[in-house]
């Protein structure tokens, strides 16, 4: 007999069976035992999931003529069996990417006419429904909405937002969910003691698979059918098989790179990228490698957790936390761009060049802000009393304090003066975040202040350096802000969260809410000069010379 791949071998035949999707079991099993299953329903999810797997499911029970007390479909009786083994004349599998088409759609409405042949439902499984035209589907949508009491559409789909609200309405709809890593590790483990080969493949190798899977029990049982065939080659397959197998660099390698830029010599840097360029390792996967070795790294530093691949612990001490971040950020980058040169092993080695100068340059550049710390205290007092807070701040503001509003205060107290004068005080107590917060579209309502940063590593950058923007807003102004952070998705999507969020606070609070975006200017400063080189940041406002603090 031929070999029956795993995720075939192992479909779930009976809702005890699923993983991961209770939320949708329950469902159905109250809708079975109440009499009550719709006529039209969509499942919709990520590949792999369980929505075809489910489908069937229901179509047996259904039709299965020894149904258990538990609602679960026998599996034995001739409707079952048919149904599993896809010979059912009454349960039929539409394949939407090959017949998407009116006609299509004409003749499925004509055979929508007939009574079941064997069964008591009828039952449509339309896969990738998202791909029926839109006239097939102005088509379907009488028989939809009105099917006779015998038929039962099940339109299964990747991209629930591609089907036509027209079609969605007409449906009960089910939403599947990317199964969780430790899930598919559980069904992974049992996968693999059925089969047994439990002494062949360790637990992190069957983890590091579970987590590549990200979601989908599918692609993880694909991925373990080719691992398992390597234990006719190896006595017992572990991570770093795996990670080999799967084209990683090795652990050795990464280390061996990190250990060099920890030197700071570009010429070891650059004699080993031509070792490894040469020995066949791809510059892009070892990019990424190196992304993560930097984020477990992060992870170590900020929360001590220990990463089950990379040791580290053996690094933890030769980054700061500021250097981890940079590099972080460059990776990011050099991961992108590498894709899409001519000449990977050339852009790897300038970024190399660039993560040895930010390894070092971070080091002086938190030197250069001790140093300036050291001299600014009193300039810092200085500002706080003569520059503008108590000139701006009217003494109904200063006795009143938490209760008065912009409103009232807004002939002297624009929000966007507000913003200005709060980063100058960043500027000087917190120089690292101040290119970070000058770079950000700020959205600013009465009480709350919502930060948009550009990137998550930005926010994490900002976490490290202990930022307490609520705290230096009530020293400075005596105000009460919330503030909030959120990542800019892309402009479209903040725009429009943005503007719904605002239309909503207005609604509720009668509030004001301006929306402050960051400014372009020149650059002078040496100290942010430099953190923008380091952190491949730009600066997006500055003041002249006379209008410092002093
Ligand atoms: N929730 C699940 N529980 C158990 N096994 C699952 C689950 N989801 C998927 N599988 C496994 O993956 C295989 C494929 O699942 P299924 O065909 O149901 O996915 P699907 O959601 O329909 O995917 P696609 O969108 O690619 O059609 C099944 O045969 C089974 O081995
Ligand atoms: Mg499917
Ligand atoms: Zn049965």
């Amino acid at each position: 007999m031929s070999y029956l791949v795993l995720a075939r071998k192992y479909r779930p035949q009976k809702f005890s069976e699923v993983i991961g999707q209770q939320h949708i079991v329950s469902v159905l099993k109250n809708a079975l035992k109440a009499n009550k299953v719709w006529h039209a329903l969509i499942f919709s999810g990520m590949r792999g999931t369980g929505k075809t797997s489910i489908a069937r499911i229901l179509a047996k029970t259904l039709n299965c003529l020894n149904l258990t007390e538990d609602f679960e479909p026998c599996n034995k009786c001739d409707n079952c069996i048919e149904i599993t083994q896809g010979t059912s004349v009454d349960v039929i599998e539409i394949d939407a990417a090959s017949n998407r088409g009116i006609d299509d759609i004409r003749s499925l409405r004509e055979s929508v006419k007939y009574v079941p042949v064997k069964c008591k439902y009828k039952v449509y499984i339309i896969d990738e429904a998202h791909q029926i035209t839109d006239a097939a589907f102005n088509a379907l949508l009488k028989t939809l909405e009105e099917p006779p009491s015998y038929v039962i559409f099940i339109l299964a789909t990747t991209e629930f937002n591609a089907l036509p609200l027209t079609i969605v309405s007409r449906c009960q709809v089910f939403h599947f969910r990317p199964v969780p890593t430790s899930v598919i590790f559980n069904q992974l483990k049992n996968v693999v003691i059925q089969e047994n080969k439990k002494d062949k493949i360790t637990d992190d190798a069957l983890n590091l698979i579970a987590d590549l899977s990200t979601g989908s029990v599918r692609d993880a049982l694909s991925l373990l059918d080719q691992i398992l065939s390597l234990t006719e080659v190896y006595n017992v397959v572990n991570i770093s098989i795996v990670r080999q197998i799967l084209g990683y660099t090795s652990v050795e390698v990464v280390h061996k790179y990190v250990e060099l830029l920890t030197t700071a010599q570009p010429k070891l840097l650059f004699d080993y990228i031509n070792e490894i360029y040469y020995s066949g390792i791809d510059l892009l996967q070892f990019s990424k490698d190196l992304l993560e070795f930097f984020h477990q790294l992060l992870y170590k530093k900020v929360s001590d957790i220990n990463s089950s691949v990379y040791n580290v612990d053996l690094f933890k001490d030769k980054f700061s936390t500021e250097q981890v971040v940079a590099i972080i950020q460059q990776l990011i980058r050099l991961s992108e761009e590498i894709k899409r040169v001519e000449y990977p092993k050339t852009l790897f080695e300038i970024y190399t060049l660039r993560l040895t100068h930010q390894y070092k340059e971070i080091d002086e550049l938190i030197k250069l802000i001790e140093q300036q710390k050291e001299v600014q205290p009193t300039q810092i007092q200085q500002t706080q009393q003569s520059s503008f807070v108590q000139p701006q701040l009217n003494s109904t503001y200063q006795l009143q304090n938490n209760q008065v509003s912009y409103q009232q205060e807004q002939q002297n107290f624009q929000p966007e003066d507000f913003w200005q004068k709060l980063l100058e005080i960043v500027r000087i107590e917190k120089p690292l975040s101040y290119p970070i917060l000058a770079e950000s579209e700020v959205s600013l309502s009465d009480d709350t202040m919502t930060i948009f940063l550009p990137n998550k590593y930005l926010l994490l950058s900002l976490q490290m350096q202990n930022l307490n923007l609520e705290k230096i807003i009530k020293e400075n102004f005596g105000k009460t802000i919330k503030v909030y952070y959120d990542v800019k998705q892309s402009e479209k999507m903040v725009f429009k969260d943005t503007t719904e969020q605002l239309q909503q606070n207005q609604q509720q609070t009668q509030q004001k809410t301006v929306i402050i975006k960051p400014k372009k200017i020149q650059q002078t400063d040496p100290v942010v000069e430099k953190i923008c080189s380091i952190f491949s940041g730009k600066i997006v406002q500055q003041h002249k010379k006379e209008d410092n603090i002093q």
